[in-house]
């Protein structure tokens, strides 16, 4: 697209900070030709502009990159609250995620766990069902995070959807989730992932990707007529809320936090500022 050639540096700037920066960081030194394809830029300005972004990767400066999030007029009130009922917010909040094309996986969410001396580790997962008792994902128990949550049994989801400016943040104790529960999920699974779920000892260390390869191939023809019995290390865990934040971004960057928090015998004393909700919980708006 020629048309990019004549802006002038700080646009050309701003759109590659916005359109591009992430890419080349992803892809580093490696930029792939696709990269300048996927935003059209072509022009000898853009290729000399990605190289030297790519080979001074030790100083990239970001401080342009900001995006336009929405106007004060779309503000999000205590009035849009659809219910006082955080899970029935959320569920609102993620209907609406998923009826939105631009988010590719709206269950998409990270999760943090912690050692028991509190050092920090986060990781993708997709959330795989909620409802009042809580927010279940399906998981290695021997894994880094299974490990993690085996001997601090506390976590912190965060969902962030893009497009939409929203982010929620979900904090809980965890648990594990029945044992059956665990087989149903895992046998409506597509056979290629229950077996995938049995080849990968999630976490440990192994010596090359054709170890995995052959290890499928075996699996595949061993359970080639059979069911593929559940591993002992699989299942799933279920993350019960004592707190839910509804983050709504705004351009003017007084971003809307509503924060529901519940204590655990569901007995609140109301703060100041603080008001009463349904179910044991209560919220209050964060300055953001
Ligand atoms: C979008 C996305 C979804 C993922 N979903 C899962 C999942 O549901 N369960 C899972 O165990 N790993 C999932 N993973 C892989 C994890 O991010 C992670 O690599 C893996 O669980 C090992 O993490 P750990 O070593 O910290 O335990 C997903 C990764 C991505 C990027």
């Amino acid at each position: 697209m020629r048309g990019y050639v004549s802006v002038n540096l700080t646009s050309m700037r701003r759109i590659l900070s916005n359109n591009l920066l992430s890419h080349i960081c992803l892809f580093g030194r490696n930029l792939p030709s696709h990269a300048s394809i996927t935003f059209g830029l072509r022009s000898d300005f853009a290729q000399k502009f990605i190289r030297k972004a790519t080979t001074d990767s030790t100083s990239m400066d970001l401080s342009d990159m900001r995006k336009k999030y929405k106007g004060d007029e779309e503000c999000f009130e205590e009035s849009q609250l659809v219910s006082l009922d955080p899970v029935k917010q959320f569920g609102n909040w993620f209907d609406e995620a998923t009826k939105c094309s631009a988010v590719g996986e709206p269950n998409a969410m990270c999760i943090s766990t912690a050692t028991k001396d509190g050092r920090p580790s986060a990781r993708m997962v997709l959330l795989k069902g909620y409802s009042n008792e809580g927010f279940r994902f399906f998981t290695n128990y021997e894994s880094r995070k299974g490990n993690e949550l085996e001997n601090n049994p506390y976590a912190c989801l965060v969902f962030y959807w893009e497009p939409l400016n929203r982010q929620i943040r979900i904090e809980g104790n965890v648990e594990r989730i029945p044992y059956q529960t665990s087989c149903d999920y895992f046998h409506s699974r597509p056979k290629s992932s229950q077996i995938g779920a049995v080849v990968s000892r999630q976490s440990t260390a192994v010596p090359n990707r054709d170890y995995l390869r052959q290890k499928n191939a075996e699996l595949e023809e061993k359970y080639k007529d059979t069911e593929v019995p559940m591993p002992d290390y699989w299942g799933g865990y279920i993350v019960k809320p004592n707190l839910i934040e509804f983050w709504q971004g705004q351009t003017n960057r007084l971003h809307d936090r509503i924060v529901f928090t519940k204590s655990k015998d569901g007995e609140n004393e109301l703060e100041e500022f603080q008001h009463a909700a349904e179910g044991g919980w209560v919220y209050q708006r964060l300055s953001p």
